[in-house]
């Protein structure tokens, strides 16, 4: 098979990276995707950057060598964070593409200069976020919240803890809306969160403005592709998405089908 009609294999510890496998879909309707949702190892976000490190090493490890994937992309905040540069080191040749918190568009959108960020706990300890959030020092003010358990709600569906934990954690960043010092923008820096959107606007009001990541990572995914010319011939129809779960497989199915509206028949994954 030539190069480019391989599929791009795309990753997180669950259900989230749907959020980016959705901008995907959109930005490159000719391409195949396999999707491996971890969900026997999730939560990412609250376990050690070892645990994280050795799962996404042995997905892209089994990516490359059982679906010949042509690409990555690493559609978690948590597992860019932790294993993105030992990922590149160990996989030169292919084209990497990861997600972090848009704080810098973030910056740049906020009148008020007071931005909310949501992420994992795993995300906002790391090194790389670190190093984003001193990198824009003194261009906004940057209220962190790990949401601890609410990744793995949303995995489960769970709309009750849902509203509590977003509840909770908006409650706990302040005041959201367009005074002048209130939040005026939060980033979603995990990608399960996307999907409650409509519960945190339930909180915060209609008028902050949200961002995540799933568009720039698609489009980025487009010029890494364009670059290598492994972009794949144009179909007349969108090649379906391979799904994988190591965990149930239910979720992930009924995951698909309530955000992407996609009926998907999802494989169990015994290995890595
Ligand atoms: N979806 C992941 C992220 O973007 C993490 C969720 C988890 O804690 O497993 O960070």
């Amino acid at each position: 098979m030539p190069a480019a009609s391989r599929p791009i294999g795309v990753f997180d510890s669950g259900v989230g990276g749907l959020s980016v496998l959705r901008a995907l879909r959109a930005e490159l309707p000719h391409e195949r995707f396999v999707y491996v949702a971890d969900s026997g190892h999730a939560p990412y976000g609250e376990r050690d950057d070892d645990h994280v490190t050795t799962r996404s090493h042995a997905i892209t490890n089994y990516l490359l060598s059982e679906h010949r994937i042509k690409a990555l992309v690493v559609a978690c905040n948590t597992a860019t964070a932790a294993a993105i540069k030992s990922l590149r080191a160990a996989y030169p040749a292919i084209p990497l593409v990861g997600i972090e918190p848009a704080l810098k568009p973030a910056a740049a959108a906020s009148q008020s200069k007071t931005v909310g960020v949501m992420a994992t706990r795993g995300t906002l300890q790391s090194e790389k976020f670190q190093a984003l959030l001193a990198s824009l020092h003194g261009q906004a003010t940057f209220v962190l919240q790990p949401c601890d358990g609410l990744a793995i709600a949303i995995e489960r569906n769970d709309a009750t803890k849902i509203e509590a934990l977003c509840a909770e954690y908006t409650g706990a960043m302040g005041q959201f809306g367009l005074n002048s010092e209130a939040i005026d923008t939060l980033v979603l820096g995990c990608t399960h969160y996307p999907f409650v959107e409509g519960v945190l606007r339930k909180s915060i009001g209609g008028q902050v403005t949200l961002l995540e990541g799933g568009t720039p990572v698609a489009r980025q995914t487009r010029r890494l592709l364009e670059a290598a010319s492994l972009l794949a011939p144009a179909t007349a129809d969108q090649p379906a998405t391979q799904f994988l779960s190591t965990g149930q497989p239910d979720d992930l199915r009924n995951a698909a089908l309530r955000w992407l509206q996609l009926d998907a028949s999802v494989s169990a994954l015994t290995t890595p």
